[in-house]
């Protein structure tokens, strides 16, 4: 098997001082990429600075690669970017992986709780992405990551505000996808479970043990590749292991039994349990792909209550 190398590429991590980010780090680094290993160095919930990020770096030059620390805010990600430009003159690829918590049950979650998760994770991922936009799109090659959790996607108790941060960042590489394809930027998600600070207190201790985050680091690091042709994928990976996620439309019901009828509250309600009905759902690619399939599905159901004989109408037994 050829060896998948990263020679010339400059690497962006962004929280790579410690857990997910620095398995990324260590692994880039060690084949061939030049890293910015970016950490503000703070606490789990986002509070103080500290420079952590330079024993990772410490420890990629001690085994002959090359990189450099970074210890700003992902809320400034401009400047992040800027120390990739300064130290080695391009940007590759990009890692958005900083991130904190602040989980509190619904009511206990204060604004500033709500916000500063949001800021770090969605704004910090826009910061950093934005800055480096142009520059992808200029030399027409860009690999970006962006960090979502099964705690946005499924929802997780008492995290309310990560939940809708994680799972806003789906939609950002689903858009940004579209928006990059014409410039090689390929824009993906890694959904993560692993041993690190932020799941110490969550995770069983026997399976804390064995979610290393050197099982997931190959899974985003063939992500960024030269060779990876995909893009808007959302990629859970964990213990060795990985599938793709995506959303699924159901099939679906009209709401009135004739064109002409209205749409009343009770027709919605008499339609409810085919509403919520995922046997046959499909997964659609692209905004177009939803319009024309609502479009489709209509005529189905028309043709299917002519061939039942009652011409016009969408449903029997209404
Ligand atoms: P971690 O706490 O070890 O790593 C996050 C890093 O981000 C820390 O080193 C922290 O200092 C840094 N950071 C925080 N705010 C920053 C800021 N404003 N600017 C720059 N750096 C900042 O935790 P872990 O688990 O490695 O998390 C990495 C990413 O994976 C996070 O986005 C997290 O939400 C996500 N994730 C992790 C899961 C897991 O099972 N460990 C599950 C799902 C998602």
């Amino acid at each position: 098997m050829v060896e998948l190398r990263f020679d010339g590429r400059v690497a962006v991590v962004t929280g790579a001082g410690g857990g997910l980010g620095k398995a990324y780090a260590l692994l880039l680094a060690s084949r061939g990429a030049k890293v910015v290993v970016n950490d503000l160095g703070g606490a789990r919930d986002g509070v103080g600075k500290s420079n952590f990020a330079d024993d990772v770096v410490k420890e990629i030059r001690d085994k002959g690669g090359v990189a450099v620390a970074d210890y700003n805010s992902v809320v400034e990600g401009e400047k992040i970017i800027k120390t990739a430009i300064d130290n080695f003159g391009r940007i590759d690829i990009l890692i958005n992986n900083a991130g904190i918590l602040r989980d509190k049950s619904f009511l206990k979650l204060s604004e500033q709780d709500w916000d500063l998760v949001h800021t770090v994770h969605l704004k910090g991922a826009y910061k950093t992405t934005h800055a480096a936009w142009d520059y992808f799109r200029k030399q027409k090659f860009g690999r970006i990551i962006m960090t979502a959790s099964n705690s946005g996607i499924f929802g997780n108790f008492g995290q309310s505000n990560y939940s809708a941060a994680k799972l806003g960042l789906v939609g950002f590489t689903y858009a940004l996808a579209l928006e990059g394809a014409k410039y090689n930027i390929k824009v993906n998600t890694i959904v993560p479970t692993a041993a690190s600070r932020l799941t110490e207190d969550i995770l069983p201790p026997d399976m804390f043990q064995a979610m290393k985050p050197e099982l997931i680091a190959p899974v985003v690091a063939y992500m960024v590749h030269d060779s990876f042709e995909d893009t808007a994928q959302v990629i859970d990976s964990t213990l060795g292991y990985a599938t793709k996620t995506y959303f699924v439309r159901g099939v679906g019901s009209p709401l009135k039994k004739k064109p002409s009828d209205p749409v009343t509250i009770e027709s919605v309600q008499q339609q409810w349990s085919k509403v919520v009905d995922m046997k046959d759902a499909k997964h659609l690619d692209k905004m177009a792909e939803v319009t024309f399939d609502l479009v489709e599905r209509l005529q189905e159901f028309e043709d299917r209550a002519k061939l039942d004989g009652d011409k016009n109408v969408y449903w029997k037994n209404y």
